[in-house]
């Protein structure tokens, strides 16, 4: 597996990481024993940047990879371990509210150690940023837990440019983990930009579109009645065959590649910038393989701009969030 570096402290993972919220959330029943199986295949693949949250699943995600590197020793160490705090749930699941206070990240932090059973989160990010609180608050209390040893790196997650610009002043940010994709592309106006200009490295998260570009859902009853996708306005019935119309256009272009759309999805987002590693989410061997296969697919100028022909994101109907949601989204903090 081909090896990225993610910001100028030290963070190297692997050209494609693996996205574990599926496992544990979001996108109907899981097998518990099976994804255990499936996080051994990545890390024998080179898979090795995986990726959680302490609202996965009401923390049982994280307790999966704890799991899996308490019965598999030595494991903990070839894996570069990303994780976040900051959006909290009742116990019934519902939404909460966000959190960045300071006495609040610490409290998350340890209590993510211990699900997962580390002495060390590799990557820690604040997943959704606190209206509430200055983002230099938040980020000088991410900055004590990588003192005390905690949290080796940093980042933000669905930040402005502006938030990302201050919680860099506080401490460095190895990465920035957004939503960038073939379908949603809203990060190349500003935050990419201020990324690359900052030297910070980007994780596009829901790197496939939640499943939609890689064709394999054709109807929403290919969905799970729970499946958090159906609320989602890009796979609302009335959205839903306009979509899937236009991702149809990378067939072709797949074919002509000799690789999978999935494939093709991955490669699109590894040709953006030497410093992005896209995180896939599956429970499937078979798709952990073909993803990961995805590192060594290469796309020519050519490519790249029929591709943006084929697939204007700007076609797509449909906000990638339902509307409370869409809130927090690319979002700022009050001023210190
Ligand atoms: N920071 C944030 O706010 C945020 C938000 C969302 C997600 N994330 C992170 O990003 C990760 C990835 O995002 P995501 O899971 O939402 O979306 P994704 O990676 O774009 O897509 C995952 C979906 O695609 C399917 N899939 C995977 N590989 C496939 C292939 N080769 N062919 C066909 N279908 C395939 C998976 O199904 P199977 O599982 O059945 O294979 C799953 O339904 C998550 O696991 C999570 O860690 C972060």
């Amino acid at each position: 597996m081909l090896q990225r570096q993610l910001g100028h402290q030290g963070l190297t993972v692997s050209a494609i990481g693996l996205g574990c919220m599926g496992m544990s959330d979001f996108y109907g029943s899981s097998d518990q024993h099976n994804n255990l199986r499936v996080l051994a295949e990545a890390l024998a693949l080179g898979v090795s940047f995986w990726d959680s949250a302490d609202m996965y699943g009401l923390g049982s995600n994280e307790a999966l990879i704890g799991q899996f590197f308490a019965s598999h020793p030595g494991s903990r160490q070839r894996v570069q371990l990303a994780t976040k705090f900051g959006i909290v749930r009742a116990a019934d699941g519902s939404f909460v509210g966000v959190n960045g206070r300071p006495d609040y990240v610490k409290q998350a932090c340890d209590a993510s150690l211990k699900r997962l059973g580390v002495e060390q989160i590799d990557l820690y990010y604040q997943h959704r940023v606190d209206p509430q609180v200055p983002i230099e608050e938040t980020v000088g209390a991410m900055a004590e837990l990588v003192t005390a040893g905690k949290v080796n790196y940093i980042g933000l997650s669905e930040a402005s440019s502006a938030t990302i610009e201050r919680a860099h002043r506080v401490h460095p940010l190895s990465a920035v983990q957004s939503e960038y994709s073939l379908w949603t592309r809203d990060i190349e106006a500003q935050v990419l930009p201020t990324c690359q200009r900052l030297g910070i490295g980007l994780v596009p998260y829901s790197p496939l579109g939640r499943g939609f570009l890689t064709g394999a859902i054709r109807q929403r009853s290919d969905l799970a009645a729970d499946d958090w996708r159906l609320q989602a306005p890009r796979f609302a019935a009335e959205h839903f065959d306009h979509n899937l119309q236009l991702v149809d256009q990378l067939t072709t272009m797949a074919a002509s590649k000799g690789c999978t759309q999935a494939q093709l999805a991955l490669a699109w987002l590894l040709a953006q910038d030497v410093a992005i590693a896209p995180i896939p989410g599956t429970r499937s061997m078979t798709r952990l393989a073909e993803n990961a296969a995805a590192a060594h697919i290469s796309l020519t100028p050519d490519d790249l701009a029929v591709l943006d022909q084929h697939l204007k994101s700007s076609d797509i109907i449909g906000e990638r969030y339902p509307e409370a949601a869409s809130a927090l989204l690319l979002a700022d903090t009050p001023a210190l």
